[in-house]
């Protein structure tokens, strides 16, 4: 693989960047004044306009370039076909194959997975309908009124922001909870004022040995055998949903109370898989099955759509784009839409899991910098907090604004007022206002650099008709092709996640320092050993 930054393609991007990062939003838009309506593309139900960003034609024909010098198209082949793309795993990705039609044919060695998908997907759809009708009961007999998913990571995230993304379908009379941190307060508060007769936890895990969900899981069974007694209890009340039989078994959990998924289905990537049980549940399977449509259009778009017209592939040359040739750090996401609130915390993980990395393929250190950090909150509340700094600020922040034209909760003039402020966001910040705009309103002179607003900016809109089950699947499937587009141009393994395994190890090593009674003979660096020796010592005094 010839490295990145040595390709023509690369350096001709580079060479096309130095023009353009002297150029101001302010005069690309005077020298092409329509290109506010060609610079946006439309798919399935997602609209992107990309027109206030830091670029022209001819860097969509350079973006084109690199990707097609990149291999971007064969990769993408490669990941769809269930090729082993996730080589220091040596797996199949194919996240796509959980929302693939029933008719659909992936094979992963030569076996067929589309079956197995959607023999889970009618598993979880029964279980799910018997919980929310109340034919499920507790062990006692009474129906289950409060579901508790125990999770981290991907077993959570996805899950949490699907639940609070799509709560206006939910069933009102079902209580949603999430459990993720090995922080005692976290399941303390997610099981006060519930009753164990009640309740159902989920163990969601991959490999069900993480230990923080392991830890609660096990926490829960105490908490509900306190009141149920009986240990034949757990199989009413708990469920699993793992890759891993042999451990479910271990814990107590009867199999055929486990909903499963494959090794083929990173953690981050598995909100549509059996990970989504708990989503199932809120929303019911038929909204379940709008979600994974809404998924399934956008892979279908991302797999076909010519790439000047790929809303995946642009997005994900965006961030490559001002990652490798503006210096940015971050990009800032910021729905105004407050089902969206947990977001940004999603895509946290699946963007900066999938290429938080700084080894290439081949196994060299890049010589460039990769993923982003990507953050942010919903958009109103963020406007009186830290978008003085996006504004104004040193740093550049490329900001992906995600709205809707019609709210689920139409009251008043609300909406128009929440919308009125993305357009004048994305406006503010591309076009900013020049000191002589500050002067002419009569400010003093030594006022004026303060009030003036440099602009230059880049942001896109996203814009959809409402928040649905399918516009969620849609949203999320873009941001997923998008990382993968990223990865392909970075030369890097998107679906690994090495980086998160030394700390867990040491961890490991230090739960018995700070549980023995003895003083334990500390063998860590003088930081290290001297953090511990007064944990410890602030312990006991407490
Ligand atoms: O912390 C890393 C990680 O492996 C994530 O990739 C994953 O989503 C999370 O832990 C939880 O893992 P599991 O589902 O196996 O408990």
């Amino acid at each position: 693989m010839t490295p990145l930054k040595q390709m023509p393609a690369w350096k001709a991007l580079e060479a096309h960047a130095a023009t353009l990062r002297v150029k101001h939003l302010r005069e690309l838009f005077a020298e092409d004044p329509k290109r506010g309506e060609r610079f946006n593309a439309e798919a399935c139900g997602l609209f992107l306009d990309y027109s206030k960003h830091r670029i022209t034609e001819e860097t969509l024909k350079l973006f084109a370039g690199l990707a097609q010098a990149s291999g971007l198209e064969e990769r993408r082949a490669a990941m769809f076909r269930g090729d082993k793309i996730n080589i220091t795993e040596n797996r199949a990705v194919l996240h796509t194959a959980l929302r693939a039609p029933r008719e659909a044919v992936i094979e992963v060695d030569g076996h067929n997975v589309v079956p197995d998908v959607h023999a889970v997907l009618d598993k979880m759809a029964e279980f799910a309908e018997s919980i929310r009708s109340g034919a499920w009961t507790g062990y006692t007999g009474k129906p289950i009124r409060n579901v508790i998913n125990i999770g981290i990571g991907g077993s959570d995230l996805g899950p949490v922001m699907a639940y609070e993304a799509l709560r206006h379908y939910s069933q009102r009379d079902l209580t949603m909870r999430f459990v993720s941190n090995v922080d005692g307060s976290d399941f303390a508060e997610a099981v006060h004022g519930l009753d164990p007769e009640e309740t159902l936890f989920i163990v969601s895990s991959k490999t069900f040995t993480t230990l923080e969900t392991m830890t609660n899981a096990h926490t829960a069974r105490v908490w509900a055998l306190a009141k149920l007694k009986e240990h034949a209890a757990v199989a009413r009340h708990f469920v699993a949903v793992s890759t891993n039989a042999k451990e479910v078994a271990k814990f107590g959990i009867d199999t055929a109370n486990m909903f499963g998924f494959w090794d083929w289905v990173g953690g981050r990537y598995s909100m549509d898989a059996a990970i989504g049980l708990s989503s199932m549940i809120a929303i019911g399977a038929e909204n379940f099955r709008r979600m994974l449509n809404g998924f399934h259009a956008m892979d279908e778009h991302f797999r076909s759509a010519p790439l000047e017209r790929n809303l995946p592939f642009l997005m994900g040359m965006l961030t490559v784009w001002y990652t490798s040739f503006f210096g940015a750090e971050t990009v800032a996401v910021l729905p105004y839409d407050n089902y969206l609130k947990r977001f940004p915390a999603y895509l946290q993980q699946l963007t900066m899991e999938s290429n938080g990395k700084h080894i290439t393929l081949d196994g060299q250190h890049v010589d460039y910098q990769t993923c982003p950090i990507f953050w942010g909150e919903p958009g109103t509340n963020g406007q009186h907090s830290f978008y003085q700094l996006i504004h104004q600020g040193t740093r550049l922040i490329p900001c992906d604004f995600i709205g809707f034209a019609r709210s689920l909760n139409p009251l008043g003039n609300h909406h128009d007022l929440l919308m009125s402020n993305i357009f004048a966001q994305s406006e503010a910040l591309a076009f900013g206002k020049t000191p002589e705009q500050v002067k002419a309103e009569g400010t003093a002179d030594w006022l004026v650099p303060h009030r003036t607003f440099e602009g230059n900016r880049p942001s896109s809109v996203i814009l959809a008709e409402k928040m649905t089950p399918e516009i969620l699947g849609q949203l999320v499937a873009l941001y997923e092709h998008s990382v993968f587009v990223q990865g392909v141009i970075w030369q890097i393994d998107s679906f690994d996640q090495w980086g998160v395994e030394l700390g867990k190890v040491l961890a490991v090593r230090i739960i018995p320092e700070l549980e023995s009674p003895t003083e334990p003979e500390l063998r860590h660096d003088s930081s290290t050993n001297a953090l511990i020796r007064r944990y410890r010592r602030m312990k006991s005094r407490a």
